[in-house]
């Protein structure tokens, strides 16, 4: 029974790649590359810090993920860092995310972003999309010093809701970050927003959707 619905947040609610977009013509041609690059720089930080022990906040790697992207694509104008950091505070939500969290609260469970973000960073971003009213609790990380996939993140939520791990719905685009959920006992949701292909084939999410609609159709 769903106590909870949990939430990733880049990628998942936010679009990571909006901070690019918005600032495409100044990027330059290679827009798209160097925010793939940046994104995943930023996670592959994330896994390496925590493998090392040695926190940072993720504001922090956000912003060498960025300096190493637009390092590497010869064409990026490295004078759009400024634009581009200030633009990831207030990234765009997906279309359907309002809607969907409207929905799920009138349920009246609980409604959670449990993400690698700083505080900081998570309500800002909410902030900004108007979600505040929307979301009850922003989880992150920097409580416990460690990025995902270890599963003390996974356990913040536990602790903080007094359920347990199959009360929780948790929706993520990142297929590991469903993985390490699913492995912990979450019900989990890929919500594979990029049609990839699946992986982690010993840890499978118990839905797979292409959006977060999917979510609510069953309510209505
Ligand atoms: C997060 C990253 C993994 O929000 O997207 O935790």
């Amino acid at each position: 029974m769903t106590q909870a619905y949990v939430f990733d947040a880049y990628g998942t609610l936010f679009d990571v790649h909006s901070a690019v977009r918005k600032h495409a013509d100044s990027v330059g041609p290679d827009a798209d590359l160097v925010s793939d690059v940046w994104r995943q720089k930023q996670l592959e930080y994330s896994w390496t810090r925590t493998l090392m022990d040695r926190y940072l906040d993720f504001w922090d790697l956000t912003e060498q993920a960025l300096d190493f992207a637009l390092a590497k694509v010869p064409t990026a104008n490295k004078d759009a860092k400024k634009k581009l950091l200030d633009a990831y505070w207030h990234l765009e939500c997906f279309d359907e995310v309002p809607t969907v969290l409207t929905e799920l609260k009138e349920t009246g469970k609980k409604v959670a972003i449990l993400s690698n973000g700083s505080s900081g960073m998570l309500l800002a971003a909410v902030k900004s999309a108007g979600l505040s009213d929307l979301v009850d609790d922003c989880i992150s990380v920097d409580r416990i010093g460690r990025f995902k996939a270890v599963p003390a993140v996974y356990q913040m939520v536990l602790d903080d809701y007094q359920i347990s791990a199959n009360d929780v719905s948790f929706q993520s685009s990142n297929r590991w970050d469903i993985a390490a959920a699913s492995a912990f006992g979450f019900q989990t949701v890929w919500c594979n927003r990029g049609d990839q292909p699946d992986e982690y084939s010993d840890m499978p999410p118990d839905r797979i959707v292409s959006d977060l609609n999917a979510l609510i159709a069953k309510h209505g």
